[in-house]
């Protein structure tokens, strides 16, 4: 069972295509979308991870794809392909990286007809997805995330991105970037099998958002995975993929409306000025995903405060997330100064006003410009805050 989404951001559309087992036609698929034409070179970046497995079966496809053509049709050279590993780390996500990227891509002879594929979890998708953006002012690209974050929301959207230094060992996430879409999204559920569960598990935190934001059904698939994992074996793989369609669904039905992030895509954003709040202080102790998590309750009793949900439906919010496995309360007592101040730093300030998203109890989020502060403490109490400098 493959399904096919497709990513419409400005102009560009793009397949989204989500099956099992699929990587090994990678090369067959990218020649069908080019009317039957194979690039002329591929770089394939690659996360360390994934390198010697999903990295080789996609390396593998694209020889494979040639040595199979009929007998009596001349051989062709197989497409050259390039490869790079990269360390998957928020440090990594740099400058550095990004030049290596580069650097391959001129050791390989990329053209404008060339091709870079980007193989790993959210990091190298959007360092790859850069570098495919800036080289030769932007050649075509391929994501194929290995990560549930990733294929429900890093690698869709079109946004690109590495972090900047900021000094004395601050990173500032996410400040050099570029639209940049990819030409198609090929998520295989099949690699999943080997990624830790802890990592999975935060990839249901973006997928519950999702649930809040736009579809409810999505939660009762989150549970059977997070209790049983069963879905990650073979032959229970289906579920994985309707999980990771319908969640892509939400994110893709969003950005289509709003590419650019100028007023609706800002609902993507729930839970996480108070989750980019809480990784400012915990950056080595939380995933982003958990962050997320504790982003979602907070956010529920923020707006519970603010009447838009009842307390009753903000306990509800944090109980089924307790009940998938996340941690609903800060690991450690954090004082709220500090938080409210991380989160006055979050880029969803608009000018000196705060903007939160704020779930409703109804379901769905809203964009709410010029919140009151004491909304942000009544969140950040709610998952543990203390008072205090
Ligand atoms: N561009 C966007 O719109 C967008 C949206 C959300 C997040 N992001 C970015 O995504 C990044 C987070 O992505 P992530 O959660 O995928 O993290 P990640 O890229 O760090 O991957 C998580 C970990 O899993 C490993 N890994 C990846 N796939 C694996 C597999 N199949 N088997 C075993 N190990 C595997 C990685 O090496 C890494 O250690 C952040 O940098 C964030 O800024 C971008
Ligand atoms: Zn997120």
């Amino acid at each position: 069972m493959t399904r096919e989404l497709v990513q419409c951001v400005g102009e560009r559309r793009a397949p989204v295509i989500i099956g099992s087992g699929i990587l090994d036609s990678v090369a067959a698929r990218v020649r069908t979308m080019n009317g039957g034409v194979d690039p002329t070179k591929v770089l394939i970046v690659c996360d360390g991870a994934v390198d010697a497995t999903w990295g080789q079966v996609v390396a593998d496809s694209f020889s494979a794809s040639h040595a199979t053509r009929g007998q009596d049709q001349a051989p062709r050279s197989a497409v050259d392909v390039t490869r790079l590993t990269l360390h998957a780390s928020e440090a990594n996500k740099s400058i550095e990286s990004w030049q290596k990227i580069l650097a391959a891509a001129i050791e390989g002879n990329l053209d404008r007809k060339s091709l870079i594929v980007a193989v790993g979890g959210g990091i190298v998708t959007d360092l790859a997805g850069f570098a495919a953006a800036s080289y030769l002012r932007g050649i075509q690209w391929l994501t194929l995330p290995t990560t549930l974050l990733g294929m429900v929301d890093a690698a869709l959207g079109g946004k690109t991105g590495i972090n900047l230094s900021l000094g004395g060992g601050a990173l500032g996430k996410n400040l050099a970037g570029a639209f940049w879409p990819p030409s198609a999204v090929i998520c295989d559920v099949a690699t999943l099998s080997t990624l830790p569960v802890r990592d999975f598990r935060a990839g249901l935190a973006e997928c519950f958002k999702h649930a809040m934001i736009a579809d409810a059904s999505i939660e009762s698939l989150l549970a059977t995975a997070a209790t049983s994992y069963t879905s990650r074996e073979a032959g229970e793989q289906w579920r994985l993929i309707d999980l990771v369609a319908r969640s892509a669904a939400v994110k893709l039905a969003i950005v289509a409306r709003d590419p650019r992030e100028q007023h609706e895509r800002m609902v993507l954003n729930l839970g996480h000025t108070f989750a980019h709040a809480i990784e400012s202080q915990l950056s080595d102790e939380v995933l982003h995903g958990e962050a997320v998590a504790l982003g979602l309750v907070a956010a529920s009793f923020a707006s519970a405060a603010s009447g838009r949900m009842t307390l009753e439906q903000a306990r509800s919010v944090r109980a089924r997330l307790a009940a998938l496995g996340f941690a609903v309360q800060l690991p450690r007592a954090i004082a709220m100064k500090k938080l409210e101040n991380a989160a006055g730093f979050d880029k969803k300030r608009v000018g000196k006003a705060l903007t939160l998203v704020l779930p409703l109890g109804d379901g769905g989020a809203q964009i709410v410009h010029g919140a009151d502060g004491e909304l942000l403490r009544a969140g950040f109490a709610a998952i543990g805050a203390v008072d205090g400098e």
